[in-house]
């Protein structure tokens, strides 16, 4: 049987799992999107899946390759068509919404579509839940709170406040008050997660690792931004994946919940890594000018995930987890080759 709603903030009453029969996943062939896709049809044998996706630079309809045709449906279109998303709306138990320009860079140099899809796109789906009563999961970022001091011996937690920095972060931020107010107003079904920086297969090569992993295999140095000593708070892909279909299942309606795997790291010490893992001099880079306004550390508290819904991330070791997102690189060139000329050569215009 559907649910299609539950009372705010509490599972008293009503079954402790949630069970959506036909999810729509927007922005599923992006890189979580489509790992998520592979993570339910894997594991949720009665769940059908819509995959909404535009197709932009950063969507690849090959990243779905190899999935079983009965278990899911691509749709390519664009999350602000009110027609079209009413359409998969009016079918749908769930949506899980990835969809969004993803990459702080691409906002600097150009705001426009990040306005666009994360607000507008979010705001169109919200309107399309509100009048189907389908769940909502809206996958967020940590960026949303702005950022700590490497000093700082806090971590962000769900009530740190909004402070975000950039054109994307604060588009982001936009779409989660979004999100929080369809709930609160109108009753929609919502929760809220905000993962901190993922890596793996599959992530597209403007982002940082995938970035210089393709440099090394290109005869490129590799690039760090300013003085190197950003912190990231790394967590594999497959970690954040489990992490929202359990709170899609099991999580509270109107409630957020901070994803995060302890992995802290600086830029430095990561780039290292990468290139002693591919046979480099570990110093063998070039230190470019810093990002604008760029967030010096993140760092999440999952305990709330971890004690209400016994989330624990499985790839703990990171190194293993870099080593093997290499090899992934190294053995899928065609995936990422044609890609390559086009992205650096928005880098080579930002002096990135
Ligand atoms: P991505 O850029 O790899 O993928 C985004 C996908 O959305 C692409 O397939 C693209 O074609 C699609 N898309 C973009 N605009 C669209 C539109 N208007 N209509 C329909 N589809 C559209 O992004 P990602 O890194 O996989 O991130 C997915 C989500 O997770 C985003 O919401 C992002 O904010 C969030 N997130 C990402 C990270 C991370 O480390 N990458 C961490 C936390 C949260
Ligand atoms: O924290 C979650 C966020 O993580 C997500 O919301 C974003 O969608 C995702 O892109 C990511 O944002 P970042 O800006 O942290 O990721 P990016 O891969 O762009 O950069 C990671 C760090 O590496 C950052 O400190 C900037 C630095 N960097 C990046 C690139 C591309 C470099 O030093 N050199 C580079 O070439």
């Amino acid at each position: 049987m559907i649910r299609r709603s539950q009372p705010q903030g509490t599972l008293e009453g009503f079954e402790k799992v949630f069970v959506p029969e036909k999810i729509i996943v927007t922005g599923g062939a992006g890189f979580i999107g489509s790992n998520f896709v592979r993570w339910v049809i894997e594991n949720a044998p009665n769940a059908h899946v819509v995959v909404l996706d535009k197709l932009t630079y950063a969507g690849n309809i090959n990243n779905l390759a190899g999935l079983p045709e009965d278990r899911l449906t691509f749709v390519k279109g664009d999350i602000c068509d009110k027609e079209l998303v009413e359409s998969l709306f009016s079918e749908a138990d769930a949506v899980v919404h990835f969809a969004a320009e993803s990459h702080n860079d691409n906002s600097i140099a150009n705001p426009d579509p990040f306005l666009r899809t994360n607000v507008e796109g979010t705001y169109t789906l919200l309107e399309a839940a509100r009048k189907y009563g389908v769940r909502f999961h809206h996958v967020s970022t940590d960026e949303v709170y702005g950022d700590l001091a490497l000093d700082d011996p806090s971590k962000f937690t769900e009530d740190s406040p909004y402070r975000p920095s950039s054109p994307y972060s604060s588009t982001k931020a936009a779409s989660d008050m979004l999100v929080r107010a369809w709930h609160r107003t109108y009753g929609v079904p919502i929760t809220i997660s905000n993962c901190s920086n993922n890596y793996g297969a599959y992530q597209h090569i403007e982002k940082f690792i995938p970035r210089q992993i393709t440099n090394i295999l290109t005869g490129k140095h590799p690039k760090l931004y300013g003085d190197g000593l950003n912190v990231r708070d790394w967590i594999h892909v497959e970690d954040h994946s489990a992490a929202v279909w359990l709170i899609l299942t099991q999580g509270a309606i109107g409630e957020t919940y901070l994803i995060g795997a302890d992995g802290e790291k600086n830029n430095l010490d990561v780039l290292r890594s990468i290139l002693r893992n591919m046979g480099k001099d570990p110093d063998d880079f070039d230190w470019v000018k810093d990002r604008p306004g760029h967030d010096r550390r993140y760092a999440i508290d999952a305990t709330k995930l971890k004690t209400e819904l016994g989330w624990r991330p499985i790839h703990t070791d990171f190194d293993a987890g870099l080593k093997s997102t290499i090899d992934w690189y190294i053995e899928n060139k065609p995936w990422w080759l044609g890609e390559k000329e086009a992205t650096e050569a928005k880098y080579d215009a930002t002096g990135h």
